[in-house]
């Protein structure tokens, strides 16, 4: 169990609200430096198409932004480090002005259908792309016509699990489209055996 992400979350003004509400505050076991990522979390991440982003503004915001692209997009290069690539986009820049004064940052990982959900901590690196021309190329999207302008790094710290409950489960488009088109071609199937059925017994089908 990766034990460094309550470890760095559960501050001490979590502990004392921990104290007021329930009378104790939670045992944090010893924690490594850091936790890296495992097959589960690697084949996880490595079969998502989107992800959200939480960085820290200059003042102390909170900032998210969700990020998306192909399965896979965001890579897990070694146990301890996540890249993806970052496309000239809005020209607003928010994450990686964040980023450029601090470098937490916590990703939200979530399949629906499966209602699973992991979140990672770590410090991010931002490096323009020209000076990693093989992993923008491996990073980036077959076919895309925006610009990779930057590499974002993460160093992994920790992540964590967790709970399926209160997640909906929802499906990608194509998953439903998938099903539904069995469904389709079963229904025209049963409506050609019915007309036949109802042409061969004399009534008019409507
Ligand atoms: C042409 C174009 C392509 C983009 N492609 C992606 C993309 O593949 N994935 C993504 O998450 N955002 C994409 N974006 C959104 C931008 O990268 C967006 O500017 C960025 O997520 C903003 O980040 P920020 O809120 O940190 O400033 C694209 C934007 C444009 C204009």
């Amino acid at each position: 169990m990766a034990t460094k992400y309550l470890d760095t979350m559960m501050t001490n003004s979590v502990r004392r609200v921990q104290k007021h509400y329930y009378g104790r505050a939670a045992n944090i076991s010893e924690a490594p430096e850091r936790d890296p990522l495992d097959e589960a979390e690697a084949e996880f991440i490595s079969t998502r198409d989107s992800f959200y982003l939480g960085t820290v503004s200059e003042t102390g915001w909170p900032y998210i932004q969700h990020r998306g692209g192909p399965r896979g997009f965001l890579q897990v290069l070694n146990p301890t480090t996540l890249a993806f690539a970052d496309y000239q986009g809005n020209r607003q820049l928010l994450s990686t002005g964040n980023l450029a004064v601090n470098d937490r940052v916590s990703l939200f990982l979530i399949d629906y259908p499966t209602r699973t959900r992991l979140k990672i901590l770590g410090h991010a690196k931002v490096e323009d792309a020209e000076s990693h021309p093989d992993l923008t190329g491996q990073l980036s999207k077959p076919g895309e016509k925006a610009r990779v302008e930057r590499i974002i790094f993460i160093d992994v710290v920790s992540f964590d699990w967790n709970c399926q409950k209160h997640i909906t489960p929802r499906y990608p488009i194509e998953e439903v489209e998938e099903l539904a088109g069995s469904l389709k071609a079963r229904i025209a199937e049963l409506e050609t055996e019915l007309h036949a059925a109802r042409a061969g017994s004399g009534f008019a089908s409507t």
